[in-house]
Parts: C-alpha cells; sequence; structure tokens
C-alpha cells in the first residue's frame, strides 16, 4: 500500500496489528501469503475504489509486532477481531496462499463475518509428509543461514518462470520483502503452516460464491488443485491468469485487480 492508505496499529487480543485501509464501502480483507507482508498486496491499491481495502500484516510479520503465528486458527481470529475493531460488516475475504489457509481457517470459526471469498494460488488439503519433511528443513536452513537462504530457496516457487526470466526487478522486489521479514516470525509461520488442518472436508459446506485465481506458471499450488476445489465448492468459478506464477496478484496485477473487481461488483 503506499502512502495514500492510511497505516494504523489495531489492539487485536494479545497483540497489535499494522493495518493499512484505504478507501470505503464493502470491506475487502486481503490475507498476505508466506513469507510475505501486507506490502505484497501494493498493487491491488486501485481496489480502494471498488471497497474497503484491510491489509493487515498478520501477527510477527511486516509492522506487526510477536513471534509470528501458533496456528492459522489463531490467524483467522487475529483478522476477524481485526474486522471487528475497524466496525466492519461481512467482508469479501480474499488469501494468497497462506493467506488463503487463513481464509479456510476463517469460514470455520466465524463464517458470518464473511460476504464473498476469493482464493488466490491456496490449496485446501494439510501439508503431505513429504511437504513436512521439506518444511523441517526449511527451519533447518533458517536457523543456520537465514532469511536470505530462505529467500533464495523460494523465490523459484514464488514467481513464474515468465516473471524469473524477464523481469529481475520484481524478483529483486520479493527477495526485499522476504528479507525484511523477522526470522521468527518465518519459523514460526513454518510451525503453523505443517499442523495445519486438512479444509477439504468443509469446501462443500462453504455457504458464499468463490472466486479462485491461479497464475498459469503456479508451481506451488498449480491449477489442479484449483480445479479440485472448484469441484468441491457449491458455487465457485476459477480465473486462470496468464504469464504469472504463485504470486499471481504482483506478477499480474491488471489481471488480478480485474477477477476481484469483477467478483465485489457482484457481491
Ligand atoms: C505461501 O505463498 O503463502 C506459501 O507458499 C504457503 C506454503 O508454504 O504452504
Amino acid at each position: 500500500m503506499s502512502a495514500a492508505a492510511s497505516i494504523h496499529h489495531v489492539a487485536v487480543g494479545d497483540t497489535r496489528l499494522a493495518v493499512h485501509t484505504a478507501g470505503g464501502g464493502l470491506p475487502l480483507l486481503l490475507l498476505h501469503g508466506f513469507p510475505l507482508d501486507h506490502a505484497m498486496w501494493a498493487a491491488q491499491e486501485p481496489l480502494a475504489e471498488h471497497g474497503r481495502l484491510v491489509v493487515p500484516d498478520q501477527r510477527g510479520f511486516g509492522a506487526s509486532p510477536g513471534p509470528g503465528p501458533t496456528s492459522m486458527e489463531e490467524l483467522a481470529d487475529d483478522a476477524a477481531a481485526l474486522l471487528a475493531a475497524l466496525h466492519c460488516g461481512p467482508a469479501v475475504v480474499c488469501g494468497l496462499s497462506m493467506g488463503g489457509y487463513v481464509a479456510f481457517a476463517m469460514w470455520r470459526l466465524g463464517r458470518a463475518r464473511i460476504r464473498g471469498l476469493v482464493l488466490a494460488d491456496t490449496r485446501a488439503g494439510a501439508d503431505s509428509a513429504d511437504a513436512r519433511a521439506r518444511r523441517r528443513q526449511m527451519l533447518s536452513l533458517l536457523a543456520e543461514k537465514g532469511t536470505g537462504s530462505i529467500a533464495a530457496a523460494m523465490l523459484p516457487g514464488l514467481l513464474g518462470e515468465t516473471t524469473r526470466r524477464s523481469r529481475p526487478g520484481l524478483v529483486a522486489q520479493v527477495r526485499g520483502l522476504i528479507e525484511a521479514n523477522a526470522p521468527q516470525a518465518i519459523a514460526a509461520a513454518i510451525g503453523a503452516m505443517m499442523d495445519r488442518p486438512d479444509s477439504t472436508p468443509g469446501l462443500p459446506e462453504i455457504g458464499v460464491p468463490a472466486r479462485l485465481i491461479v497464475g498459469e506458471e503456479d508451481t506451488l499450488t498449480p491449477q489442479t488443485l484449483a480445479d479440485e476445489m472448484r469441484r468441491l465448492l457449491r458455487a465457485a468459478d476459477l480465473v486462470t491468469i496468464p504469464e504469472a506464477g504463485h504470486l499471481s496478484n504482483l506478477e499480474a496485477p491488471q489481471a488480478f485487480n480485474a477477477a476481484l473487481a469483477d467478483y465485489l461488483a457482484r457481491r
């Protein structure tokens, strides 16, 4: 978010979340992915013309203090309490990747706060045994070599092939966003994601229309996962974003914003 957005800290549970707000009307909560913070949503600021943007740094990340999350449910409680503290009515909740895991937990814990769901480059399933083993390797890497090594390990998965080949500036920007985050928060979030439950059985219970968005070059949460979620959700459609990878909102902001604006107009 740019300087035009208002930035403040809001008391939420046992912490204070940094939150960026802009615009007015229907609340649009943007939940960032891992290991990032609100700044990954900078290119979504034009959406303030379509709703009230509420863009937190989730606990431990960005300017939000703390050691980081213990669970996706804790992040979901934070997000719900933030909406309440800002006097928001039911919101459109848009989560990318880890933000999507939090959105699923918000639905389980307090669906009355949710008017619509946008699930971008995410998965409903829990971690497989292999994924958990990779998380443990990440924890060792982080402890031994710090956040720079996490950035180096994750960038090839976070950004699509087109971006990595043709946009070195964006690659450097995302590296900077990762390296700005605290190692304790990164470690905590790895543990919290590793232990998250499987949200797949709850998909048919989701009673609001969902929009799925996926970058066509996303290899971390590829389109096959979005297709499967669409099949299980009661009402969902899918927007595939060309020439974008896992961080589709950053790599192709115009297409991503158009998909969100169109969804908001129908909520
Ligand atoms: C993210 O982008 O939030 C991560 O890829 C999520 C994960 O590691 O499962």
